[in-house]
């Protein structure tokens, strides 16, 4: 594996997802909605290994050599072994890459990409699954890290070319809130290393910035003794992140009353709700309910259910729960509080951040030293252990 050294980035959450940097002669995808900084990524990553003695090459089919320069200017990307073009045609992007000959090249988007000898139209299925084979075939032929750039739509599947998923090594996702600076980058596929490691960028003035304190960042705006706010500390890859999870519960006379999940898995949500009706006497039915996760992040471990059942009875009740208090545990059908991985870093990090309490299954190990364990069996204790159980 040694002639696959990777070669780092030097922007250390995107060399975090790709467990290292870009291996030569690998492809990978950078799928995500328009608008989430993609482009931006890619040349704050192509100007980074520019800086260091990298031959790149940018190849933009979406916006002209100006528009590309001008973005580059401003981020102080600009290299003499950067080297920029603008083609839309296949061939003219291949002449580019013999020409330049780059050990690491960006096309921006595949989507736009075309062969003028292939019969179907610009954009079809055909022409990005053809285009990005060819790519792909002279990245493996000279040893050039290629990336593509892939435009994904609302529903999260990349727009037409699903397909291209088998054809690269690597398949990145970079998502965020539209509203958000936070942008998420993770591996869906990965052949030179792990999957499911998170890189966090706030999208700022200057491009993206890696994020290195996402905890922090995340709770920063939190306001202090609201009902219906619960924090839980998620894992990411490796990394733990405490997420504040907030739930609304407003009465409603709608016969199908509302259940609005916003960074919650909606099948998580509806499992808690039903057992907060079934088994700990907590009553929905007449409510609407609105569950987000804070920052525009995703969660959807199990181990999020028992912070979420907890900020739902909060926001039922109108109780607020301590603020000094995280939660983490799997709520099971019959009510029972499930036990949940990695629980000593997730409370490491809550204990970092300065909560010194923690309701967990009643499974659990001892917590760090200054953090006090809330073990519970089950969803019911640990709703009368805060105050929050309401009687139907
Ligand atoms: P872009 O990289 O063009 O997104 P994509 O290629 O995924 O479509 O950037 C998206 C948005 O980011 C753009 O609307 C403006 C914003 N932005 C900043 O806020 N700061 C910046 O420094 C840059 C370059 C872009
Ligand atoms: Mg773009």
């Amino acid at each position: 594996m040694a002639a696959w050294a990777a070669q780092p980035t030097g922007i250390d959450e995107l060399d975090r997802v790709l467990g290292g940097g870009l291996v030569p002669g690998s492809a990978t995808l950078l799928g995500g909605e328009p608008g989430t900084g993609k482009s931006t990524l890619l040349l704050q990553a192509l100007s980074s290994l520019a800086r260091r003695g990298v031959r790149c090459l940018l190849a933009s089919a979406e916006e002209s050599k100006q528009q590309v320069r001008l973005r580059a200017e401003r981020l102080g990307a600009l290299d003499p072994a950067l080297w920029l073009v603008s083609e839309t045609s296949l061939p003219a992007i291949l002449g580019a890459l013999e020409q330049v000959s780059p050990r690491v090249a960006v096309v921006d988007s595949i989507q736009t990409v075309f062969d003028p000898e292939l019969g179907s139209a610009p954009g079809s299925v055909g022409q990005v699954r053809e285009c990005a084979h060819r790519l792909v075939r002279v990245a493996k032929e000279r040893g050039v890290a290629v990336l593509l750039v892939g435009h994904v739509t609302k529903d999260g599947s990349l727009a037409g070319p699903r397909v291209l998923e088998h054809v690269v090594d690597t398949v990145l996702a970079f998502e965020g809130d539209r509203h958000h600076g936070l942008r998420m980058l993770r591996a869906h596929k990965h052949r030179f290393g792990p999957v499911g490691e998170l890189g966090l960028f706030d999208m700022g003035e200057g491009g993206l910035q890696g994020v290195p304190d996402p905890s922090g960042l995340l709770l920063g705006d939190r306001r202090q003794g609201a009902a219906g706010s619960v924090v839980t500390p998620a894992m990411e890859g490796h990394r733990p992140l405490l997420v504040e999870l907030q739930a609304l519960v407003s009465p409603t006379k709608l016969a199908m009353p509302r259940r609005s999940a916003q960074g919650v898995d909606q099948g998580r949500m509806a499992l808690v709700v039903a057992v907060l009706e079934r088994q700990a006497g907590v009553s929905l039915a007449g409510a609407d309910v609105y569950t987000s996760a804070v920052g525009g992040v995703r969660v959807s471990e199990p181990s999020a259910d028992l912070a979420l059942a907890l900020a739902l009875a909060s926001a039922a009740s109108g109780v607020p729960l301590p603020e000094d208090l995280v939660a983490c545990g799997e709520v099971g059908l019959t009510g029972e509080v499930r036990h949940t991985g990695r629980l000593d870093r997730r409370l490491g990090e809550a204990r970092r951040l300065g909560f010194k309490r923690a309701v967990v299954p009643a499974s659990a190990l001892d917590g760090p030293a200054g953090m006090e364990l809330v073990r519970v069996p089950t969803l019911g204790s640990a709703l009368s252990e805060f105050g929050v159980r309401l009687r139907r």
